[in-house]
């Protein structure tokens, strides 16, 4: 258990389990959270004892709302902010991550929330589940990689759309289009992702990270040099 105080972490049966914890506030992502899950994804990256990644949020309407737009005006400036970002980049974290990441998706998944869903490997979604990019709508962009991970996922048409006019989608869209992998019911959230998990856990670790390489490195390759690396790895578990 941790002394955070906007996000929780926990570990069980190699399970790393991080919750974004400000229900009363939609989850709203602010300074204060960036910096925790900066803390608890190191130390879910670096700890052994962790094969999987369970990210998941408290209360019943939200698993996060977004950036905290009460912070929104009183942000660093931009020199202090690219610093900060430099040194505490969140996404950057994420992305390096050679561990399997869960996400359990329930009720608004907007902006950053959409973001950091993105950065995980598989996606699971309540049916009273929510998504959408209200970046235009503020007059700014995606700053949490959105522009660059919802059309690897989704596509170009899909991505153009939901973040040039805003629309939100409910979670059976949001399947249609391979934004999430699996709607469930919401009681049915948590042990859906546990299952999973629990399945991963039990693999070769090795095996697990190389796999997750070949795909994530192997998406930006052209397709002989995706089956090089595909092979490199492969005998890295050989000899
Ligand atoms: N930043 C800071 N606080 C937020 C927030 C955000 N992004 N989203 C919600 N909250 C807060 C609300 O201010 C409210 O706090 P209060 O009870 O102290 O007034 C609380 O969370 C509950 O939100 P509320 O708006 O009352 O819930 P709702 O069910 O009526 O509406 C939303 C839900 C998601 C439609 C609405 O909260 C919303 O539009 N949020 C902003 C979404 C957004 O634009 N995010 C930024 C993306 S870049």
């Amino acid at each position: 258990m941790s002394d955070f105080e906007v996000i929780l972490y926990e570990k069980k049966d190699d399970k790393g389990y991080i919750t974004l914890n400000r229900p009363k506030f939609l989850n709203a992502y602010n300074i204060k959270m960036r910096d925790e899950l900066f803390e608890a994804l190191s130390a879910a990256k670096d700890d052994p004892e962790v094969a999987v990644i369970i990210l998941k949020a408290a209360g019943e309407k939200a698993f996060c709302a977004g950036a905290d737009l009460s912070e929104f005006l009183t942000a660093p400036p931009p020199v202090a902010a690219r610093q900060v970002r430099f040194e505490r980049d969140v996404w950057g974290l994420f992305l390096s991550i050679q561990k399997p990441i869960i996400c359990a998706l329930h009720g608004y998944v907007l902006g950053s929330g959409i973001e950091m869903a993105m950065c995980c490997d598989i996606r699971v979604a309540s049916e009273d589940a929510k998504f959408g990019v209200p970046e235009m709508g503020l007059g700014i962009i995606p700053a949490a990689g959105g522009s660059q991970t919802i059309p690897r996922i989704v596509g170009r048409g899909y991505a153009m759309e939901m973040l040039l006019s805003g629309r939100w989608i409910t979670s059976a869209e949001a399947k249609k289009i391979k934004m999430v992998n699996r709607v469930v019911a919401r009681a049915e959230l948590l042990p859906t992702v546990e299952k999973l998990a629990d399945t991963i856990r039990g693999y070769n670790l090795d095996a697990l990270e190389y796999a997750k390489r070949a795909i994530v490195d192997g998406l930006d390759l052209p397709l002989p040099q995706g089956l090089e690396l595909e092979a490199r790895l492969g005998n890295l578990l050989l000899f």
